[in-house]
This record gives structure tokens, sequence and C-alpha cells, in this order.
């Protein structure tokens, strides 16, 4: 089955054309980092203009990639949820343009579901299930008990910031540009990380969620002094920025790691699953590979360019959810600016 997917819940703007939920035949991606960079962070206005004028170019360019027409596609996949509503609207109203016009189904993908298939994409075979899914993006921190593709349990999320949006933030507190996650990896490897004591939140009764918020506001008065605003000039000279970024990194990507070993143990889960942006960090990766070594835990990891925001998730995971489903979705599929497991 020829499954055509798209994904424009943020800032990301992508085409894929993957068959039977693995071999991908194209992979097309518009980022638009040149266009946010400017201010930090996404700008929702200007991300909806540039998904539409890039859209229908990378789903061309994708079927030329692919040699394929149309006519031989079997199946439309679009990410309709969560997202930025505006961004999400453009991705769902194009897929329900090509369904409507071609008569081929259907089917509306939960974009954090998708990162997590990222990584069984990747595999060369299935994870054993249970496995401790961890999804660490721009956009969520989510810890899911897997029981196979498309069934999932909540253990634990975000009550405030998500940890690439803590990234993100610490970034433009330090001086650094958007997207902030690399910047702040690149930089903390001259730094010294045990120079400032910063720890990540812990939420009360609740040992799987995760809190960035404070910690994010240790880091901002560290920087340019207690109870300073995020205007305020930085105290700190290039050695400091960079020890605060180390300090901060450990921080933030250490929660991950204990509370995702913790959750696997708990609920008897036999391999890590990663997904999102944050996956990308290769400072994430030693330290979860080290500890998950440890336990004689598997860790699946997204191949290369699976980590970030991409269509080649979507398209494979809208094969299984149309197989799961049995039917196609309506073309009254709702964009949705949340969707929880
Ligand atoms: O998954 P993604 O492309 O978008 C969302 O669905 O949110 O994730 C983007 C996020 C950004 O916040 C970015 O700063 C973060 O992933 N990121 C990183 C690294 N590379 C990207 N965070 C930490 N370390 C990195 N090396
Ligand atoms: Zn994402």
């Amino acid at each position: 089955m020829i499954v055509l997917g798209i994904e424009s819940t943020c800032d990301e703007t992508a085409c894929a054309i993957v068959r039977s939920g693995r071999d991908v035949l194209a992979h097309r991606l518009a980022s638009q980092v040149d266009l946010h960079q400017l201010y930090g962070g996404v700008v929702p206005e200007l991300a909806c203009r540039r998904h539409i004028d890039v859209l229908v170019p990378l789903i061309r360019g994708a079927l030329e990639d692919a040699a394929l027409s149309l006519n031989e596609v079997d199946l439309i996949a679009v990410a309709h949820g969560p997202g930025l509503i505006g961004a999400l609207l453009i991705g769902l109203n194009g897929a329900k343009a090509l369904s409507l016009a071609l008569s081929k189904p259907l089917i509306g993908v939960n974009h954090i579901e998708a990162h997590l298939y990222a990584a069984l994409m990747s595999a060369p075979k299935p994870p054993p299930f249970p496995a401790l899914g961890v999804v660490a993006s721009g956009g969520h921190s989510s810890l899911v008990k897997m029981h196979d593709v498309g069934s999932y349990e909540l253990i634990g999320q975000t009550i405030d910031d998500a940890v690439g949006e803590a990234f993100d933030k610490v970034a433009r507190i330090l001086g650094l540009p958007y997207p902030g996650g690399p910047a702040i990896e690149s930089l903390a490897k001259q730094g010294d990380a045990q120079r400032f004591a910063v720890k990540p939140g812990q939420v009360k009764g609740r040992p799987y969620d995760f809190s960035f918020s404070g910690l994010k506001t240790r880091v901002l008065y560290l920087a340019k002094g207690n109870g300073a605003s995020k205007y305020a000039p930085l105290l700190l000279d290039e050695q400091g920025k960079a020890d605060l970024a180390a300090a901060f990194q450990d921080a933030a990507l250490g929660d991950i790691v204990d509370k995702a070993l913790a959750a696997a143990q708990e609920h008897g889960c036999h391999s890590l699953v990663l997904g999102g942006g944050v996956t990308n960090s290769r400072r994430l990766r030693k330290l979860l590979g080290d500890k998950a070594q440890e336990q004689n835990l598997p860790v699946f990891w997204p191949g290369p360019g699976l980590s970030v925001d991409n269509a080649v998730m979507i398209a494979g995971l809208g094969y299984h959810t149309y197989q799961r489903k049995g039917q196609a979705d309506g073309l009254d599929l709702q964009a949705q600016t949340r969707i929880s497991f």
C-alpha cells in the first residue's frame, strides 16, 4: 500500500511517500527555521503562510522523487493534531482536497504517536513490548507505556513547558539562536556542568510527570541576577554561559533519563522507544544509552532525519492506523490542537 503523508503541525512542512508503513520512497521537508530565528521562536501566523506556499510544491517533489503519479497513491495520511490550529488546517485541508479529488481514503494521524513510530520504522525488528515510549520534543514531553503500535497508556507528561521548549527558552536567555537545543548542546561542550547547581522540578505525588518551568527561571536568575526579567542584560562571561548551558542540559536531560528508566522498571517494560526533536541530542543518547545498558534495556532511537518533525513518520503510522481502524476518516475529520494518548 502506497501512503502519501503530510505534516504541518508546527514549523516544518513535509510530504513523504512510504510503502506499507516501512519503505521510504520519498521524503521532502521544508524547514522554516530561517523565518522564525529572527523572533527566537515560532510565530504561528508566519508559519501558516509558509505552509501555504510550500505544501503543493513539496507534494509534487515527493511524487517526482518516488517516480509515482497521484493515481498510484492508495492512502492519504495527515497529522491532524496536536499542533498549532492554523498550521494544522493547511495540511489537513490539503489532504482532504487530495482525498476528495482522487477518491482515495484519508486517515488522520496523531503527531505525537508518530514521533514514537519513527523509531520503530528505523529498527530492523520490532522492540520487545511492552515498551516505554519517551516523547521529547518542542511541544511535548511524555512517558507512555506502549503495548503495541496503536495501544498506549499515558504514564507521565509535563505540567508546564515541554523539554524542547525549555531548551529554546534557555537559549534565548543566554542569547543563543533558535532552535535552542543544538545551540545549547554545542556551547555546553566547553562548559563545566558542575559549576552551577540547577535541578529539574518534581511534581508532588506524580513521579513520572515533568516540570521544566522552575529550572528555566533558575537559569534566568543565575544568568541575569535574582528576580531579573528575561530582557535584562547577561551577567555571565563566555565561560559562564557555557557552564550554565552544560548544567541546564544535564539537569533537563538527566531528569528524562531518570524518570524514563524508573517508569520502565515499575511498569514492566522490556525496551525504550524514543521520539521527538530532542532525541537529536548526542548528550541524551549518551546519558540514556549508558544507563539503559546497565539495566539491560534495549533502546530504539529514530533514524537520521526522523527525530524532528517529518512526514515519513506520518505516512508510516498512517498505514497502521488505517489497517487497525479498518476504515477511512471522513472529510469531517477535525484539526485538534490537543490529543492525548
Ligand atoms: O519534534 P520537533 O521537531 O518539534 C515538535 O514536535 O515540537 O522538536 C523540536 C525541538 C526544539 O525545541 C529543539 O530545540 C529541540 O527539539 N532539539 C534539541 C536538540 N535538537 C533539537 N533539544 C536538545 N538538544 C538537541 N540537540
Ligand atoms: Zn513534533
